[in-house]
């Protein structure tokens, strides 16, 4: 076994395939409608107070076991586990944390899909000047034809797979270089054109204004779940990722930086969303379609709609893309470990994907296990074992050196919230939907 000898080009580098890995469909697409589904502003609140107390403690923790195990996952938790004198099994972990990515690239890159097909919409002109049940007629024909679907699907796996087995610095660097700075333009250029044509209040009241008692214990755990979802982790991506940090630099910065770009990217999908849902007398909960409709209908009607129409899908398949690809990467990382060639187990492994992604095109049902079980059930289960891991597993004196942020306040408040918080409130939530408690 040798350890991982390409690193990102610079910090820069990590700092925007984290950010890519982070900022995805999980912004745009699901947290407003699941923040429509579970009744707006007290939903809001719990997701927020997890990505603070739970997601930025754990994603540092996740960078570190990458950056000092320097491998893929499962051999990172291996690995220190095993110097730690503690057991090797931490491995599994990892092991898991992969699977799971296989399993919620079977549902994104079908999402991704329908943001392509929008992306052929838009400059076509498909859905200007179409009324508000054409439109979402429009998407509910989408969804009952299989072959279009799977052309989309089949090309986005495509895709994130080429640039996968393009190695880490040629592929996946080079690809965040690019993809990035559009991104954050083409975010700019729509957050003005929003600026100018929407109309807020309806929207940020419903975002913002807490009622507790829509707020049942399913809500909660899908705001946590969520949470771990739109951070990307607790299945070893940004573990992957870490492995090829450069130096030493501190990690802290680097992660409130992500958690801030992902949070922000969050909040004004859902205040471009909602004024539009309220505006045309649609309901916020109408689940996964929710942007595929609204949206539209904005664009159907506004000043340059086709234009940033175009724009906006765009983002959103891009922003797809630089997050599918570390879905990926940590199953390649690993199979690498035994000699086997990128190339091939890039495209043995979305080709896994991409089957699954056949399966929860064909059956609604398919679709909706796989998202819920990744997200509420094996990413949260995934983070606790690992903030039990680095918090209680690994010696404070080696997770010091290694996080190196020195000894004083906030390493002492990440490892409180590390060893006590996180845990804690993962097994809260858990208990609480499972009405035990
Ligand atoms: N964080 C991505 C999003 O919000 O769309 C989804 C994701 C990517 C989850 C990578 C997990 C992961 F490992
Ligand atoms: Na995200």
């Amino acid at each position: 076994m040798t350890t991982a000898n390409v690193t990102w080009k610079s910090r820069w580098t990590f700092i925007l395939a984290a950010t890519g890995s982070a900022v995805g469909l999980g912004n745009i697409w699901k947290f407003p409608y699941i923040t429509g589904e579970y009744g707006g502003g007290a939903f809001v609140l719990v997701y927020l107070g997890c990505i603070l107390l739970i997601g930025v403690p754990v994603m540092i923790a996740e960078i570190m076991v990458g950056r000092a195990g320097r491998s893929d996952p499962v051999h990172s938790m291996s690995k220190l586990g095993r110097e730690a004198g503690k057991s090797s099994y931490w491995g599994a972990v990892g092991a898991v944390g992969i699977i799971a990515g296989l399993m919620i690239m079977m549902f994104y890159s079908v999402v991704a899909g329908w943001a392509l097909e929008y992306v052929a919409q838009s400059i076509t002109g498909l859905y200007s000047d179409a009324s508000t049940d054409e439109i979402e007629t429009n998407f509910s024909n989408l969804l009952s034809d299989n072959t279009q679907q799977t052309i989309w699907h089949s090309l986005f796996t495509l895709v994130t797979a080429s640039v996968v087995a393009g190695g880490v610095t040629k592929g996946i660097g080079k690809a965040v270089e690019i993809l990035m700075p559009i991104l954050f333009g083409f975010l700019l250029l729509l957050l003005g054109y929003s600026w100018v044509n929407g109309d807020f209040s309806a929207g940020l009241h419903f975002m913002f204004d807490t009622d507790f008692s829509k707020l049942t214990g399913e809500a909660i755990l899908v705001a946590m779940g969520h949470a771990f979802f739109t951070l990307s982790l607790g299945m070893g991506a940004i573990m992957a990722y870490g492995a090829y940090f450069p130096g030493k630099t501190s990690i802290g910065k680097t992660v409130l930086t992500i958690a801030a770009l992902d949070t922000v990217i969050a909040l004004v999908a859902g205040m471009a969303m909602f004024p539009l849902v309220f505006a045309n007398g649609l309901t916020p909960g109408q689940g996964p379609g929710l942007m595929f409709v609204t949206l539209p209908i904005a664009f159907a009607n506004m000043n340059g709609g086709l234009f940033f129409g175009t724009i906006f899908f765009s983002l959103v398949s891009i922003a797809a893309l630089s997050s599918s690809i570390s879905l990926i990467e940590p199953g390649v990382a690993w199979l690498e470990k035994y000699g086997v060639k990128r190339s091939l187990s890039t495209f043995g492994l979305a080709g896994i994907a991409w089957l699954g992604g056949l399966a929860s095109i064909h059956y609604g049902a398919v679709f909706n296990a796989l998202d819920y079980i990744t997200a509420n059930i094996m990413l949260p289960i995934g983070g606790l074992l690992i903030a039990i891991f680095v918090g209680w597993v690994l010696p404070a004196n080696i997770t010091a050196t290694e996080v190196n942020m020195g000894e004083g306040l906030i390493f002492k408040c990440w490892r409180i919230a590390l060893r006590y918080i996180a845990p804690a409130g993962i097994l809260l939530v858990f208990l609480n939907s499972l009405k035990l408690i």
